[in-house]
């Protein structure tokens, strides 16, 4: 029951450490043996054992009624889940999330009116992966949803397992976020990634991230998929590397040629049903399978739900304060371009961080996944030499894209 683990153990290796460096290099790059040993890792139902079965390394849970549970049962279930996103495979499929498939069938109808409705409206973003136009995509079906039919979306977001799921690996106060995905026949696989956080950043960025927040990031997201349509093979169930959450450098690595070739060469994809779900890690080597069906398309709701924690303690209004200083900080700017100085003031006084966005509005750039943010905004207007005036329209102008 015990195996013994490979040098991985992200969190606790790396934080117990002395001496290491700050930055993961990728020069040399991080072992790939060690990566291989990471992933060669099984999985046992000795391990867990509330799983109905183990299939290619992934604990495949059947749920029971949520009201017919005890709490001892749901806690041991949330244990179980925690373990296998931390330490385990790092994902988890759950039969039967959603037993009532006559309602995944009504809020498909929803989805599709949405997508309609934007496509006539013609001021979305496509895919990140396929680009624009290819597959359908609905950035923050959530608000979406609930807007269009507020009765499915309350059926369906008042799922208690969602909660429970949830709160395994994030514990109280979670933020749900969901974006749909619908990827026709003939769409290509995506290439194998992680997720948000570091995920949707250039390499480069993420570069500038410690090992240890590195590391860390993966607790502050949940990731999940309900799947509105049967996924048989064929359609291209999400392919998955388990246990390769583990890998600290991960986040580093995944974008390397070998370390690509390896996920191609070992990934494990399961069929799914109508309603079930599957939940994991964000750190987990991932990505989206072909659709090898010549006329279905595969529709998922991805849930994408954060900790509490990835908020500030007190609220800051960049607006009131770069009005008061722009005429000093702009003859700083003059005198010295972008010195350290003007940088740290931007970087202390506006939102560096483009999350939480409207990615209809202000969608992911091509060159590095991340959309602009409040200080990119701020930067430019004194690279224009915006007038006072100037930059607050600016600000205000990107408030409203990124707001609802
Ligand atoms: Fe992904």
């Amino acid at each position: 029951m015990n195996q013994q683990r490979p040098d991985n153990a992200a969190a606790d290796s790396l934080l117990s450490e002395h001496g290491g460096m700050r930055r993961f290099s990728l020069s040399p790059s991080p072992s790939l043996d060690a990566f291989r040993a990471i992933c060669s890792q099984k999985a046992t139902s000795e391990q867990y054992p509330l799983a109905a079965c183990i299939k290619d390394n992934v604990p495949i849970y059947s749920l029971a009624p949520f009201s017919s549970t005890t709490s001892d049962q749901r806690s041991a279930l949330q244990d179980e889940w925690y373990r296998v996103l931390l330490h385990g495979p790092g994902v988890f499929v759950t039969q039967g999330l959603y037993p009532d498939t006559e309602l995944i069938d009504r809020v498909n109808r929803v989805f599709y009116v949405i997508i309609q409705k934007e496509k006539q409206a013609a001021t979305t973003h496509g895919d990140h992966f396929a680009g624009a136009g290819k597959n359908d995509r609905i950035w923050n079906s959530f608000s979406k949803h609930g807007l269009e039919d507020p009765a499915s979306f309350l059926r369906y977001y008042s799922n208690p397992y969602i909660g429970l799921i949830s709160s395994a690996w994030l514990g109280p106060g979670y933020r749900v976020t969901a974006q749909v995905n619908n990827v026709k026949p003939g769409a290509m696989a995506q290439v194998c990634h992680r997720d948000y956080h570091l995920g949707f950043m250039s390499a480069e960025r993420c570069s500038e991230f410690p090992r240890a927040m590195q590391v860390a990031s993966q607790c502050l997201t949940l990731q999940g998929a309900v799947a509105h349509v049967d996924v048989p093979l064929e359609i291209g169930p999400t392919r998955l590397l388990p246990f390769s959450q583990t890998f600290s450098a991960g986040y580093m690595t995944y974008r390397l040629p070998e370390f690509n070739d390896f996920f191609i060469e070992n990934y494990v994809a399961l069929p799914l049903e109508k309603g079930d779900g599957l939940f994991f890690n964000p750190a987990l080597f991932h990505a989206a399978g072909m659709n090898q069906s010549g006329d279905i398309n595969r529709l998922a709701n991805l849930l994408q739900i954060s900790s509490a924690f990835g908020k500030p303690m007190e609220s800051i209004d960049a607006r009131p304060l770069v009005e008061g200083c722009w005429e000093v900080l702009q003859r700083v700017y003059k005198e010295n371009g972008f010195s350290d100085e003007v940088r740290a003031f931007v970087a202390a006084v506006a939102e560096g961080y483009p999350f939480p966005t409207n990615l209809d509005r202000n969608p992911p750039r091509a060159d590095d996944m991340a959309p602009v943010s409040e200080q990119d905004v701020i930067l430019k207007c004194l690279l224009t030499s915006e007038s006072k005036n100037g930059v607050l329209e600016a600000l205000d102008r990107y408030r409203r894209a990124t707001q609802l």
